[in-house]
């Protein structure tokens, strides 16, 4: 644990979390989704938060985006606390939350996901359009930068790959001032080369000075982008290590439970036939 999470107020430091939660609880009814967690994030690391499921990814996720405000503790953005009402209210403060299915609409045009309802327009009165060959340019020239490909920004998403969605969601992020850039779970349908073409776009985010946060279950993935990790269990944040204070080893076996694993490796080993 670092000497920043002590209890007491930090002094002056030079640069603030971009966004932080400070004994975070979150309940719903009387269950217990998050208990007195902390998490620092910071503009250019990529943050991963690991955890099995049902150990409150989604709802610190959803506490993050401003869709369920923290029962308890504290949540502050670049030092000062907020409370957001919606979604909206931390979209405006630059959080930007790519949700892993509903990250883009898929009969839709990659440009028109790209913007997404926030197309440049022109023209005065009744006569204010969308610009839809600049919207279509800015869509190329923005998805080309990140080093998307795309051969027709005219195509529905729903024609492009699981990672190449992902990666859409992300550069409009991007695009549009994301200070922050949370992801949920984006590898976890993905396979191994996909999967390397959304890591590279989280690097890129990092690259430009982003605050990612990463969510995933996937120590390897977590390992290959990671600045800084978090271990959720169960509601609780168990660990908090920076990339030199853990191996990949590490990584994996507090993803898997060793200890879990044995006993599954010796129940399994009792089905098999003689
Ligand atoms: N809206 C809700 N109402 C009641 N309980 C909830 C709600 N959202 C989450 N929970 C509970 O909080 C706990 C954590 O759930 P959460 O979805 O955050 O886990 P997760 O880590 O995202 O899991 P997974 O990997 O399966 O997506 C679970 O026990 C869940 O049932
Ligand atoms: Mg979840």
């Amino acid at each position: 644990m670092s000497a920043t999470e002590s209890g007491t107020p930090e002094p002056t430091t030079p640069e603030p979390a971009a966004v932080e939660l400070d004994g975070v609880g979150r309940t719903f009814g009387n269950v217990i989704a998050l208990r007195d967690v902390s998490l620092r994030v910071r503009a250019g690391e990529v943050t991963c938060v690991l955890g099995d499921n049902g150990a409150g990814k989604s709802t610190l996720i959803k506490t993050l985006a401003g869709v369920h405000p923290p029962t308890s503790g504290t949540y502050r953005v670049a030092g000062e606390p907020v409370t957001f009402g919606s979604p909206r209210d931390a979209l405006a403060a630059g959080i930007a939350t790519v949700y892993q299915d509903l990250a883009t609409v898929p009969l839709m045009s990659v440009w028109r996901n790209f913007f997404l309802g926030s197309e440049p327009r022109k023209g005065w009165g009744p006569w204010r359009r969308i610009d839809v060959a600049r919207a279509k340019e800015v869509a190329r020239t923005e998805l080309a930068a990140m080093g998307i490909d795309v051969r027709d920004v005219d195509q529905p998403v729903g024609t492009l790959s699981g990672g190449e969605r992902q990666a859409v969601a992300i550069a409009r992020a991007v695009y549009f001032g994301a200070k922050v850039l949370i992801l949920d779970e984006p590898t976890s349908a993905l396979g191994v080369k996909q999967s390397g073409v959304v890591l590279k776009y989280v690097a890129q985010a990092r690259e430009r000075g982003i605050a990612v946060v990463l969510i995933t279950h996937n120590p390897h993935h977590a390992f290959l982008v990671g600045d800084h990790f978090f271990l959720l269990n169960r509601g609780r944040m168990t660990q908090d290590w920076t990339r030199e204070q853990v191996t990949l080893d590490e990584l994996v076996a507090a993803m898997a439970g060793g200890a879990e694993l044995d006993t599954l490796a010796h129940e399994l080993e009792g089905i098999r036939r003689p």
